[in-house]
Parts: C-alpha cells; sequence; structure tokens
C-alpha cells in the first residue's frame, strides 16, 4: 500500500505518519527529514538545500525527485510507504507518477489533511523535536513529560530553524502557490480523500485508517 499524505505545513502529516507506519509496518519516508539529515551531515546534496530551506522556499524539484526515487527501491518499501512531504509540486506528482508506473506500481491514497491557518501556526510555532531520535512534540498539545527533554530516548529537544515565524509564513505562502494545486491533481484522478485535521492526534489517526480499510474490502 502506498499512501501521500498531504497538508499545509503543520497539518499534522509527519505525527500521523508516525502512528500509521506503527499500524501497517511501512515506512514513512519525509523528505524534510532526509533533507534535514543532509543539512546537518553538510553532503553535497545538504549544501544545495540549505539555502531554499533555510528561505521557507522548496528545494527544487530534481533534488527530491532524486532522494524519493532512490529510497523507495530500497527494499524495505517492497510492501508500501507513506510519503510525507512528497510530492509538492505537479512536477514531482508526475514524476512519482511516471516512476511508479514504469515499475509497475501507483498511488492507492492521497490523505489530505485539513487545518486553518490558525491552528497552524499555534502547531508550528509548539512545535519541538527531539535531536536524538526525531520524536516530535507540542509544548502545549503534546508536551514531553520533562521539559526540553525526550521522553522516548532523553535526547534534548529543539526547534526547527524554519519554524521561526517570518520563514513558517513563507512556507505558508509557498504551500498555497506550490502545492495546494496537487489537491485538485488528486481530485481529477479519484485518489484524493480531505480529512479533517482539527481534532484530537487519535481521532485523525482512525479517520484515517477508517478511510484506508474501507477501501481495502
Ligand atoms: P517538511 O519537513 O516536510 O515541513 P512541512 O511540510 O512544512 O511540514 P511540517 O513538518 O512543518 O508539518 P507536519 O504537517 O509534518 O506537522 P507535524 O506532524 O510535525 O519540509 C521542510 C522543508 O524541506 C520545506 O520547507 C522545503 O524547503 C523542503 N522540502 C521538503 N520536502 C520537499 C519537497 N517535496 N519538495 C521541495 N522541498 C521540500 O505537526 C506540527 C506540530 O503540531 C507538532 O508539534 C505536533 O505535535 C502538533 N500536532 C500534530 N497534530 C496535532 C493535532 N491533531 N492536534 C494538536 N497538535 C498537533
Amino acid at each position: 500500500m502506498n499512501l501521500i499524505l498531504l497538508g499545509p505545513p503543520g497539518a499534522g502529516k509527519g505525527t500521523q505518519a508516525k502512528m500509521l507506519i506503527k499500524k501497517f509496518g511501512i515506512p514513512q519516508i519525509s523528505t524534510g527529514d532526509i533533507l534535514r539529515s543532509a543539512v546537518k551531515e553538510q553532503s553535497p546534496m545538504g549544501k544545495k538545500a540549505k539555502d531554499f530551506m533555510d528561505a521557507g522556499a522548496l528545494v527544487p524539484d530534481d533534488v527530491v525527485v532524486g532522494i524519493v526515487e532512490e529510497r523507495i527501491s530500497d527494499s524495505d518499501c517492497s510492501g508500501g510507504y507513506i510519503l510525507d512531504g512528497f510530492p509538492r509540486t505537479v512536477a514531482q506528482a508526475d514524476s512519482l507518477s511516471k516512476t511508479l508506473r514504469r515499475n509497475g506500481s501507483g498511488i492507492d491514497h492521497v490523505l489530505a489533511l485539513s487545518v486553518n491557518q490558525e491552528e497552524l501556526l499555534a502547531r508550528i510555532t509548539g512545535r519541538r523535536t527531539c535531536k536524538n531520535c526525531g520524536a516530535g512534540y507540542h509544548l502545549l498539545y503534546d508536551p514531553p513529560k520533562q521539559s526540553g527533554i525526550c521522553s522516548e530516548c532523553g535526547g534534548e529537544l529543539y526547534q526547527r530553524d524554519d519554524d521561526r515565524e517570518e520563514t513558517m509564513r513563507r512556507r505558508l505562502e509557498v504551500y498555497e502557490e506550490q502545492t495546494s494545486p496537487l489537491i485538485s491533481y488528486y481530485g481529477e484522478r479519484a485518489l484524493l480523500r480531505t480529512i479533517d485535521g482539527m481534532g484530537e492526534m487519535d481521532q485523525i489517526h482512525s479517520a484515517l485508517i477508517e478511510i484506508i480499510e474501507s477501501s481495502q474490502g
């Protein structure tokens, strides 16, 4: 089963992807996480991506398409995967669809999380992530047991650079301009289901599972 999680920054894609991988035993492929690791390691790809990410802009299509093509060919993706944060442009979606067709594969569901702007801002500004294991928290909605410390591994929590106010606003604009056209793109292909992303994390998780399982017959 191949899934795409679509939605603006802060909609809960990463949070829901982590819950779905536990349920279905398939990997999460987050282009944002892969790019952040590359920036941290100062790899050639990371050096190329850094300025775009710092500005809240999208990294060029050829870079991210390459990342995803390589990752989905790994053996742990043979039973399916969850794409989190990819595709982000129509060109990326077209590229993905061509690659999958070539491999005799396809996308089963595109699950779009809908969250209003005020809530997106609140979620992004309160987000904290573990430096060590990548676990995600929110200062108000999902706080760690001990302030600043990951409840899973004891690692230090940090705020992403691109979660600062100005960059965050730019990311939301970029979503509207370049990514939101994918709603109609996948709607026209009868793959899209829109989920109200405003509720509790568990409720949203249940709604996603219901959609996935009901269409599996
Ligand atoms: P990326 O890392 O993908 O960031 P994003 O899409 O902006 O998404 P976020 O990670 O901000 O949000 P999310 O929807 O995952 O929310 P989360 O679950 O964390 O991309 C970063 C950058 O990399 C891009 O700007 C771009 O430069 C580059 N990039 C990545 N992919 C690219 C691509 N394909 N093409 C080009 N460039 C690319 O939740 C947010 C917070 O809310 C958390 O604190 C969480 O605990 C909390 N929360 C979640 N759900 C709920 C809930 N139901 N109720 C209350 N709180 C909640």
